[in-house]
């Protein structure tokens, strides 16, 4: 069975599970048009993340795939912490606000309780796919169980590898172009392998079918990938802009006029890609402090981004988006399966 076959989709284009970003009416439009939508859930409670699944299921009778962080969740470093804070603290005076005295863990992970297990089991998504880890083998074997499909996030080999181990059904192999967070699974070092490169390594090594995620703008790059042996591309910085995401018109506006990103791991704990901005230039300094535990890190990244934006200020902004961002076009999303589907037909 191929992977069209076994997700019930047309067309090999997955929406990218984006955090903050996602709605269901995107993941709606886009499973409509014969592509497969998706949730990022990661960071929403079991109730809100109940919410959107239920929307979502109103809108579309077509499969689509929910999404959740799977980290290994460890202890504060309570110095390096503390250390961040008072670092921040003369820029939060700068927008008359105040530094956190502590930084809180704003995103639990799958792994650590099965609350968000039990309401995947209740409302039968085809699919489910974590990032940053691989959940628990009794949670793997009630999804199995369930007939849901098993998806986890690989930006090396080892990952890939581990992931067919542990009896996942589908690798999404997110390379070193890919906007927003990839699914690093040891956040102390990052592979940076390109897309391309990281589609033949894991079709070499592992049987799984592989879904190519990192710098897919258009149809001609989504072919290239399909020809490499990938079963399907996600995209996600390409569907950021559509008018049915939850971008807000600072971000839409700047994945239009700035065109350079780079990765940084300040803003959340771990390395992720985003537009350049204050993060970049001026906390990412050749002598930047230790950066504290993820997600808490993050908490203060929230924070500040927040206080600075009540003065007018978006350089704190986390503008997640792709190498290739520069290629971003401004299409609804229905329209953008539409095309990407003919171009990768010119493609072939
Ligand atoms: C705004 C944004 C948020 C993202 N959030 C998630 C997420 O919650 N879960 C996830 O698995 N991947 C997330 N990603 C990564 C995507 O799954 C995907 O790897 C990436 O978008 C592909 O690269 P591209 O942006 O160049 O298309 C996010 C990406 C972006 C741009």
């Amino acid at each position: 069975m191929t992977l069209l076959e076994q997700l019930n989709i047309k067309h090999p284009i997955f929406l990218a599970p984006m955090a903050g970003v996602s709605t269901p009416e995107l993941a709606a439009e886009v499973s409509n048009q014969g592509g497969f939508g998706s949730l990022g859930l990661g960071a929403n409670t079991v109730d809100a993340a109940r919410e959107q699944i239920l929307r979502t299921q109103e809108l579309t009778d077509f499969p689509f795939q929910v999404n959740f962080f799977c980290h290994e969740s460890s202890p504060l470093n309570e110095v390096a912490a503390q250390a961040w804070i008072a670092h921040f603290q003369p820029i939060f005076e700068r927008y008359g606000a105040t530094a956190p005295s502590q930084l809180n863990c704003i995103y639990p992970s799958f792994k650590d309780h099965d609350g968000y297990l039990d309401l995947v089991l209740e409302t039968k998504p085809q699919a489910v796919s974590f990032h940053f880890g691989i959940p628990h083998a009794h949670q793997i074997q009630a999804l199995k169980d369930a007939g849901i499909i098993t998806m986890v996030s690989a930006t090396n080999l080892a990952e890939a590898q581990a992931i067919e181990a542990a009896g996942i059904d589908v690798i999404i192999a997110q390379g070193i172009e890919a906007g927003g967070h990839r699914g690093i699974f040891n956040q102390t070092f990052d592979s940076a392998i390109k897309t391309s490169d990281l589609v033949q390594l894991i079709r070499e090594h592992c049987t799984l079918p592989v879904v190519a995620a990192g710098g897919i703008m258009n149809g001609q790059q989504a072919q290239l990938m399909l020809k490499l042996g990938a079963s399907a591309v996600q995209l996600g910085t390409a569907f950021v802009q559509c008018k049915s995401s939850n971008a807000n018109p600072a971000y839409r506006q700047a994945l239009f006029q700035q065109n350079i990103t780079q990765i940084t791991d300040s803003i959340s704990g771990r390395p992720a890609r985003g537009l350049i901005n204050h993060w970049h230039t001026q906390v990412d300094t050749p002598n930047r402090l230790t950066v504290p535990t993820y997600p808490y890190t993050y908490d203060l990244a929230k924070q500040l981004h927040a206080a600075a934006v009540t003065q007018g200020e978006q350089g704190y902004a986390p503008f997640w988006a792709g190498s290739n961002v520069s290629q971003i076009r401004e299409l609804e999303a229905a329209d953008l399966i539409n095309q990407l589907v003919l171009e990768m037909i010119h493609a072939r």
